[in-house]
């Protein structure tokens, strides 16, 4: 007899816990996207410095890494049920696969051309970025 207080109060801490976790769940992955596109940023830079430079390995290189992001920002979209921004994440992506294919296969000029359906950036950003008055970035649904 004396368990079953023991095994109530168990329950009632699962339970406090799962509420908790239920509820900061979606915040994490937000936060998530805002690691994501801070290196986004950066890497975009380093891409059009190799488009214009027209170093084959670097934008091959870049454009991998964009690929790569452009994935992960298409998980947590999708996670966020923002249907509309994980496709433009998803066509983003493609474009940087097609400018890796093109890049490694040394057709600088092909690389190029795919490399602009990559920077649809601004588009996103219309729609769902929006900057806080302490100048950070927060998502928008
Ligand atoms: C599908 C939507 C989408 C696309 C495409 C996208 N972004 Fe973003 N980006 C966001 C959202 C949403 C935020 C705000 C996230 C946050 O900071 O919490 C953001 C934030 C940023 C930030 C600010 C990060 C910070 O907090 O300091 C930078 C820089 C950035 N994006 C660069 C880019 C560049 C460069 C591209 C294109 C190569 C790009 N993004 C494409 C959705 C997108």
């Amino acid at each position: 007899m004396r368990k079953f207080p023991v095994l109530i109060g168990s329950c009632m801490i699962v339970a406090l816990v799962l509420t908790v976790v239920g509820q900061q769940l979606p915040q994490p992955a937000l936060d998530r996207l805002d690691a994501i596109m801070k290196e986004v940023g950066p890497t975009n830079q380093a891409l059009q410095q190799g488009l214009t430079a027209k170093d084959a390995a670097k934008i091959a290189a870049d454009a991998q890494k964009m690929q790569d992001l452009m994935g992960q920002s298409e998980t947590v979209f999708m996670k966020q049920k923002m249907q509309d921004a994980a496709d433009m994440a998803k066509a983003a992506g493609a474009a940087a696969a097609e400018t890796v294919k093109a890049a490694k296969a040394g057709n600088v000029d092909a690389a190029v051309a795919a490399a602009a359906g990559i920077g649809k950036c601004k588009a996103c950003h219309a729609v769902h970025r929006e900057q806080l008055p302490d100048k950070s970035f927060t998502t928008k649904r």
